[in-house]
This record gives structure tokens, C-alpha cells and sequence, in this order.
């Protein structure tokens, strides 16, 4: 199938990095959130995002303009219904996803395909609840969408063969990669990441190191360009625990157990730079560590 219009729930910090790297490949991109501030702030972050690039040369001034008119925005998920390829970037949370799926099914046309961007939830599972779970799949963009290279394609366990083909081509188009991973929790990216970042939480906690000296130690000893926990509020904090529940309860392993102090933060509302404040402070002008 030749993908020309995108749909793309939740316009948070990956819904808008999708939407910008997706119009900007000449995908006409239609992009819902629940919440109009989010659609609206999305937006101007795709501007300035498209622009900064323009700034640096390497895109022109008509690529900006053309980007921005090939997205339209919306409140109402039906309207994602008429596109090719549905990408699910809303909260990570399995009952939301799964309400949103509910609601959208009845909207889709026969042949659209609908992708999760989920972090860790079992993309069989989603796609058990849906209509179609051979034209459902993992499409898993890293954070920031615009930099990252890598896309991780996860197939269900029903996920047929031209969804993957059709799904391949589109990161092709974008001037990405891909890499197949199979559906376990969290996928590969994850699996390997989360436990560090989880681990350097531990040493947190522990008192092993300060914030300042665990982000050193990795960056100075390791060759890490992000130190972990600076990493952790880049990802969100929530985000984070809910890849390592995920993790938890898949695997069935006390290895994946959360950290304690990353419950905390997450109970706090500490969710990283998102809300300007996690293992580092952002509200003045540079980053403060909380400990
Ligand atoms: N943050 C990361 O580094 C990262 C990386 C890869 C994948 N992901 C995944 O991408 C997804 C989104 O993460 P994020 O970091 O952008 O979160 P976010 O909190 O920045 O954005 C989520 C958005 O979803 C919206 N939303 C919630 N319920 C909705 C609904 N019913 N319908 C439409 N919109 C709804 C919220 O209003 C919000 O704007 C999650 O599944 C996450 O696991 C995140």
C-alpha cells in the first residue's frame, strides 16, 4: 500500500516530533489530542523545530511552509479515520490506548493500519481488541523524533507480512532505520535503557552518587552523550516507570523491580523537563540537581 495521509493521536512530545518528521516527508498528517492547549503548543513546537532547521541550512524556507500546511489539526478522533496509517502516540497507559482503539474502530477504512508508538505495552494485546490485528503493529519512534535515526518496527503476533512491507517503506521515506524487534516488553531499545536508568536511580538512592556525579560518571566513564538521569527527565519520569512495570510484570523478574525514589518523583509530579522539574530543577536558567 502507498501511504499518503498519516493520523496521529496525542500531540504530546512525540505526537508533534511524529507530525513534523512525517509532513516534512510530504505525508499529509492529521493530528488529534484530547486536549486543545496540547494541538496548539504541538503546533508551534513543529514551527520552531521546522525552523531551527531551516536556520542550520538544511532545509529551505518553502520546506517549512509546505510542512506546516500538510498538517491539520483536530479534537475529534473520528477524523483520524479517513487516513492510511494511524500512529497512537497518546499517553502510555494500556487503558487509554485501548479506549482509543475502541472508539476509532468504528471510523477506520478497510485498509488503514494502525501502529502504536508504545514504549512497552504488548502490541498483540492491543491488536487482539481491535478489528484487524494483521494490519496492527509496532511503530516506535525514539525521543527526539526529529534526531533519532532508529525506528523500532514491532510486529504482533498476527501482524501480517505488506503491513510490515507498508510500514518498512514509510520509516524509508522518512530517511530513517528501522530494526525488527519481536513483541516482548519493552522491545530492544528498552530493554536494555530502561534498566540502566532504573539502576542509576538505584545508585541515587542508595547514596552511592550524587545526581551531578552519576551523570558524570556515565558520561566521562562510559562515553554517554546524556548522563542517565539527565535522560530520565528528558524521557519523562513517568514514562519510565511505566516501562519498568511493564517490564516487572512481563518478565516476571525482581531484577526489573522499580526503584523506589522513582515511584517518589513520579507521586511528586516530578515528571522531568516536561513539568520543569525531575532529578534536575529547570525553572531557572540552567538545570539545579533536586539531590
Ligand atoms: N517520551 C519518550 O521518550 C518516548 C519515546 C518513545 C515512545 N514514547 C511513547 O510515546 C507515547 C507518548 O509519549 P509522550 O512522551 O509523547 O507523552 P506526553 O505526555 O508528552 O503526551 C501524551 C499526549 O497524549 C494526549 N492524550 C492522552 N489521552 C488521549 C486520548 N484519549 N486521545 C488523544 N490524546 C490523548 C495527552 O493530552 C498528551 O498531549 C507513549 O506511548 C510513550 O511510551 C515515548
Amino acid at each position: 500500500m502507498d501511504v499518503k495521509t498519516v493520523g496521529i493521536i496525542g500531540a504530546g512530545q512525540m505526537g508533534n516530533g511524529i507530525a513534523h518528521v512525517m509532513a516534512l516527508s510530504g505525508f499529509h498528517v492529521v493530528l488529534n489530542d484530547i486536549s486543545q492547549q496540547a494541538l496548539d503548543s504541538g503546533l508551534s513546537l513543529i514551527q520552531k523545530n521546522l525552523a531551527r532547521q531551516a536556520g542550520r541550512g538544511k532545509i529551505s524556507d518553502e520546506e517549512v511552509a509546505a510542512s506546516m500546511e500538510r498538517i491539520s489539526t483536530t479534537l475529534v478522533l473520528a477524523d483520524i479515520g479517513k487516513t492510511d496509517l494511524v500512529i497512537e502516540a497518546a499517553t502510555e497507559r494500556e487503558t487509554v490506548k485501548q479506549a482509543i482503539f475502541e472508539d476509532l474502530l468504528p471510523h477506520l477504512l478497510p485498509h488503514t493500519i494502525l501502529t502504536s508508538n508504545t514504549s512497552s505495552i504488548s502490541i498483540t494485546r492491543l491488536a487482539s481488541r481491535t478489528d484487524r490485528p494483521e494490519r496492527f503493529m509496532g511503530f516506535h519512534f525514539m525521543n527526539p523524533v526529529p534526531v533519532m535515526q532508529l525506528v523500532e518496527l514491532i510486529r504482533g503476533i498476527a501482524t501480517d507480512e505488506d503491513t510490515f512491507k507498508t510500514c518498512q517503506a514509510v520509516v524509508e521515506k522518512l530517511g530513517k532505520t528501522a530494526a525488527s524487534a519481536e513483541d516482548f516488553p519493552a522491545f530492544i531499545v528498552n530493554r536494555i535503557l530502561m534498566p540502566m536508568i532504573n539502576e542509576a536511580v538505584y545508585t541515587l538512592y542508595e547514596g552511592v552518587g550524587s545526581v551531578r556525579s552519576i551523570d558524570e560518571s556515565m558520561k566521562l566513564g562510559a562515553n554517554h552523550p546524556m548522563g542517565p538521569l539527565e535522560l530520565a527527565d528528558f524521557i519523562g519520569l513517568d514514562t519510565c516507570l511505566a516501562i519498568m512495570n511493564v517490564l516487572h510484570d512481563g518478565l516476571a523478574d525482581t531484577k526489573y523491580r522499580p526503584c523506589p525514589l522513582l515511584t517518589k518523583y513520579v507521586e511528586a509530579g516530578w515528571l522531568g523537563r516536561k513539568t520543569q522539574r525531575g532529578f534536575y530543577d529547570y525553572r531557572g536558567e540552567t538545570p539545579v540537581p533536586t539531590r
